[in-house]
Parts: structure tokens; C-alpha cells; sequence
């Protein structure tokens, strides 16, 4: 593994791989076992968008590692004014260890990597969010035991995060069902990877119909970042639907569990009862970022 730029690129064993990694750095910061791996290593991290849990679980996680972070934002970097991202890459590569990105554009990322000669995270585009989704993953095992027999759902619009979720969920052998509105369905791509796993994928527009025997049920925000514009008309389409409340819970097991990469808008996808009924699995999600990333910065720069 050289970048982490989407999940498609990792194998299922690259996946447990991280994820094993991940649940040890975890149990050696809970029990202040020292794990300073990447010492003296310096992470430069490019926002290009707004962030919470991304910029500071990195910026910790290199603390933790041993290593720093240069928080690098698009506003006063020269890209900002134009520079192309081939030459950033080429002067990035000299002063660091590795870069992480969150912009718009996968292409963006996929560059980066191209044109840079240090391994490249993707902190989410608009096509993908890998490290939420290996939080998320890392979150399921540690509340369920195992990844066998699940059934997962996602309901909400087909985006960044519906695209890594379906690809992580069939890549470790679970069930996925995704419920959305026509015309908001996930990209083409990863319609195309779902084929690989016959009789594991299911599209529908009807959340209760996704939702049927779920273990785990996902939403996200209906207008994601750089979609303000498109909130009124996501809005009309999207309410009293695509969300997670009651009636979903009812149709899925008894002991479902629910997953949202936060920030979230109560009401909108998901109820605030249901919410703050399952607070503990989406503030664990949360905290896993952090556990998540320290195994891919070790893995891509140890
Ligand atoms: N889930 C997530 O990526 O959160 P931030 O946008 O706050 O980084
Ligand atoms: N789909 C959301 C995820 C935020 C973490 C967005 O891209 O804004």
C-alpha cells in the first residue's frame, strides 16, 4: 500500500490488515503503552474544506505517533491562487513524509500522488471518504464481534459516503442495501464494483424496504459540503423519506446499531430521538477516526 486515495484499492486482507492495527494503537493509547512509530515524520494536511473530527483525530494521531502536523489550508496555500497541483506535489514531496487532502475533486487527489513521490491520503472528496469509513468498520467489529452475516443499510443520498460504505461493507463479506432517491443514486463505479458481489447488493427508494433485518443502519446530510445551492430542491426531495426515525428502527433487528459520520442535522436524516438512542455507537464512530488513521500513517509511513 502506497496512497490510501478510495477503498476499492485496498484487498479484504489489506482491510483487516488496517483495522487490526487500528484496534491495537487503540488498546496501547488506552493503556499508555507508548507507540511513537512515527517519529521525527512530519504529515502536511490540505483542506480545501471545512472539518472538525479530520483535522484535529490527524493532528493528534501524528502527536501520538511521535511525529507533527502542518495544518495547510487551500485559502493560504498558492493553490488557493492557482499553483497546479503537479508542482505542489513535486515541492510538498521534498519538505514532507506524507500528505493528507480533503478537496473536491478526486482527480485532485489521484495527482497528488502522481505527480508527488510521498504516500498521499484522501481525508474525503466529493467521490469518496475512506477514513470515515474505517472508523466506521473498526466501529461495527468492536460492537458486533464480527463482520459475518451482517446485514448493513444505508438510506440518504448516494454520495462520498454511501460510495466507501458500499465498498467496505461488500468488501469484508457483509450484506449492503441502500435506499435513495432516483437521480441521487452512488456513482457508476461503484454501481459497477457492487457486481462483483452477487446477491450481496440491493438498491431501492424505500428506506423500509433496506432497512428489513439490518444490523447496521447508515445516513449522512442531504446537501453535502460544496451542494449548499442544491439544499432547498435535496430538501423537497429528500424529507420526510430519506431518514433514519422509528419506523426504520422498527423494520430492522431489535439490537441494530447506528452509524453517521457527523456533523448531522437532526430532523433532516436522522430523528434526534433516534440519535441520541444510539449516541454511544456514533461517538465510538467518532473516536475510531483517530485509531483509523494512526494504523494508515503507519502503514503508508513507518
Ligand atoms: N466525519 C468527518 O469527516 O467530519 P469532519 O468534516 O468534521 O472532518
Ligand atoms: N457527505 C458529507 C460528509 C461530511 C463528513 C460531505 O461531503 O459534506
Amino acid at each position: 500500500m502506497k496512497h490510501l486515495l478510495t477503498l476499492e484499492q485496498l484487498s479484504k486482507e489489506e482491510l483487516l490488515d488496517i483495522l487490526n492495527l487500528a484496534d491495537q494503537l487503540k488498546f496501547q493509547k488506552k493503556n499508555g503503552i507508548p507507540h511513537e512509530l512515527l517519529k521525527g515524520k512530519t504529515l502536511g494536511m490540505i483542506f480545501q474544506k471545512s472539518s472538525t473530527r479530520t483535522r484535529v483525530s490527524f493532528e493528534v494521531g501524528m502527536h501520538e505517533l511521535g511525529g507533527q502536523a502542518l495544518f495547510l489550508s487551500s485559502r493560504d496555500l498558492q493553490i488557493g491562487r492557482g499553483e497546479p497541483i503537479q508542482d505542489t506535489a513535486r515541492v510538498l514531496s521534498r519538505y514532507l513524509d506524507g500528505i493528507m487532502i480533503r478537496t473536491f475533486e478526486q482527480k485532485e487527489v489521484e495527482d497528488l500522488a502522481k505527480y508527488g513521490s510521498i504516500p498521499v491520503v484522501n481525508a474525503l472528496t466529493d467521490y469518496c471518504h475512506p477514513c470515515q469509513v474505517l472508523a466506521d468498520l473498526m466501529t461495527i467489529r468492536e460492537f458486533k464481534g464480527a463482520f459475518e452475516g451482517l446485514k448493513c443499510c444505508y438510506i440518504g443520498d448516494g454520495n462520498n459516503m454511501a460510495n466507501s460504505i458500499i465498498v467496505g461493507v461488500l468488501r469484508l463479506g457483509m450484506k449492503m442495501s441502500i435506499a435513495c432517491p432516483k437521480r441521487y443514486e452512488p456513482d457508476a463505479h461503484i454501481l459497477e464494483f457492487a457486481k462483483e458481489f452477487p446477491g450481496m447488493f440491493e438498491m431501492t427508494e424505500d428506506p423500509l424496504v433496506a432497512a428489513k433485518d439490518a444490523d447496521v443502519l447508515f445516513t449522512d446530510v442531504w446537501a453535502s459540503m460544496g451542494q449548499e445551492s442544491e439544499k432547498a430542491e435535496r430538501e423537497k426531495i429528500f424529507k420526510g423519506i430519506y431518514q433514519i426515525n422509528d419506523s426504520v428502527m422498527a423494520v430492522a433487528k431489535p439490537d441494530a446499531m447506528v452509524q453517521h459520520c457527523l456533523p448531522a442535522h437532526r430532523e433532516e436524516e436522522i430523528t434526534n430521538k433516534v440519535f441520541e438512542e444510539h449516541a454511544d455507537e456514533i461517538f465510538e464512530e467518532a473516536e475510531n477516526r483517530l485509531h483509523a488513521q494512526k494504523a494508515v500513517l503507519v502503514k503508508l509511513m513507518a
